[in-house]
């Protein structure tokens, strides 16, 4: 039979793969409280204009209310016949309320309701996306806190570089995440305007009142283009784009842990409650946590490739390439929920193994640095001079296979005769640390003044 929505033109209904390819219900019906929002705000706006009466706007409310409970129960049967979300509410209202079901998508079209309904749901989820960024910032503080003092060693290349302290490494994590969380909060600011109203693309003629529609629905304001309005989805891009780099964040964190808890590093230990075990290798504690989160990222990296790449060639206005947008956006949200979700457990679970973080700290002459420093401090020269003066100390170290800290005055005054006693001290790896009070640097008491300024704002 002929579709109830647009019969009118045609003789015969769709061939079962038209049905198939054209229907998102299966994906849309996500949508259905924002779409029962948007309709109850069109309505009530419709009504306080006089375009419908108010007793119609009475029954399309109860029954939308109606529907929206029936859908939370599990008692709305979605039919793929009926397409997407919009048509599947609006089918129901009208068994549910007769005629005045028909007089609602009045001065609207299906492509400002899904732009309207998609909008509130990625705003929802991107205050979310906050919510649970604060959550893993805070997580970090705490760790950070506690560890302000735990030196480990810093790397480049993944090789020994200076001693830095754990308190310091999370920290870094916390400045990514909280610019993350600039990202979400500005990708809000973005999106927080109303496209309802814009009807297919050109406006409308009845006297509606988008401000209202946008007040209503807790939007800054209506959107000022009605072809961008039904057109635009950079607001999903740009969820994506911000949840993409937040997720490559989470991944590298997420390769740190499983580097970190090898039994060749032994930085830290995962709770029991993150990792996993292994069928045969009686040994294992594997961290399948971790794993995942960096495997996500791959998915919600995809999903920003899959949309931009819907989008690029599409003529303005509506098309229906824009029906792909959502199970990449719901994918991608999912992912990152539970990426940060799991990542934040992780952190405030796992054990740290000061011990071994100090003991790599001190190998690989990691306080050649300082003692290059110390030569420019203490002995007048310049600095590339005290680094290939520091270069011959590190050579004869490594061949007599001993730490810098090991070798005798004598061995250092033959490099360099103006090394004194008082060179040990900075050899140390606390030593090293603590002499880092730069600004931003990984002494202990500039770490924990990065500490109290993130307290402050988180
Ligand atoms: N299900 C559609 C979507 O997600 C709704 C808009 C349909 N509009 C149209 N003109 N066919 O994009």
């Amino acid at each position: 039979s002929s579709n109830q929505m647009w019969g009118g033109r045609f003789a015969s209904g769709p061939d079962a793969i038209m049905e198939e390819i054209n229907a998102s219900i299966g994906f849309d019906k996500k949508l259905f409280d924002q779409d029962i929002r948007g309709s109850i705000a069109h309505a009530t706006m419709l009504a306080e204009k006089g375009i419908i009466s108010s007793e119609d706007r009475e029954k399309i409310v109860t029954g939308l209310e109606t529907i929206r409970t029936e859908i939370e129960s599990g008692n709305f049967e979605f039919s793929r016949q009926l397409e997407d979300i919009h048509m599947n509410i609006e089918a129901r209202l009208a068994h549910l309320i007769g005629p005045a079901a028909g007089r609602l998508h009045t001065a609207r079209s299906r492509n400002d309701q899904v732009a309207v309904d998609f909008r509130l749901w990625v705003k929802e989820e991107l205050m979310k996306t906050e919510r649970a960024l604060t959550g893993l910032i805070e997580a970090f503080l705490d760790r950070a806190e506690e560890h302000a003092g735990t030196v480990m060693p810093g790397f480049t290349h993944l090789q020994t570089a200076q001693p830095v302290t754990f308190g310091h490494h999370c920290m870094a994590y916390v400045e990514m995440f909280g610019r993350d969380r600039n990202r979400v909060r500005h990708a809000i600011d973005h999106l927080d305007e109303s496209p309802l109203g814009a009807a297919a693309l050109a406006g409308t003629g009845y006297a509606i009142d988008r401000h209202l529609t946008a007040r209503a629905l807790g939007f800054r304001e209506p959107t000022r283009n009605s072809i961008d309005s039904v057109s635009d989805r950079d607001f999903a891009l740009e969820f994506l784009s911000t949840a993409a780099i937040c997720a490559t964040h989470l991944s590298r964190l997420a390769e740190e842990i499983v580097i970190w808890s090898t039994p060749q590093f032994g930085f830290i230990r995962l709770s029991d409650a993150f990792s996993t075990g292994s069928s045969i290798m009686p040994q294992k504690k594997n961290p399948d946590a971790a794993e995942l989160v960096r495997a996500k990222t791959g998915r919600i990296n995809g999903s920003l490739v899959g949309l931009l790449t819907v989008m690029k060639g599409l003529p303005l206005a509506y098309s229906k390439d824009m029906q792909e947008d959502k199970e990449q956006v719901f994918d991608a949200a999912e992912s990152l929920e539970l990426a940060i979700a799991a990542m934040t457990g992780m952190v405030r679970d796992l054990t740290v193994r000061t011990d071994r973080m100090k003991a790599a700290a001190g190998s690989g002459y990691s306080t050649a640095t300082d003692l290059a420093d110390w030569l420019v401090r203490e002995a007048g020269l310049p600095f590339r001079d005290a680094h290939h003066v520091t270069g011959r100390a590190v050579a004869l170290a490594e061949s007599k296979g001993c730490d810098l800290a090991e070798l005798s005055l004598e061995e250092l005054q033959g490099i360099h005769p103006d090394i004194t006693k008082a060179v040990y001290d900075v050899l140390t790896v606390e030593a090293s640390v603590a002499s880092r009070k730069s600004f931003g640097g990984t002494a202990p008491a500039e770490v924990k003044k990065q500490i109290a300024w993130w307290r402050a704002r988180n």
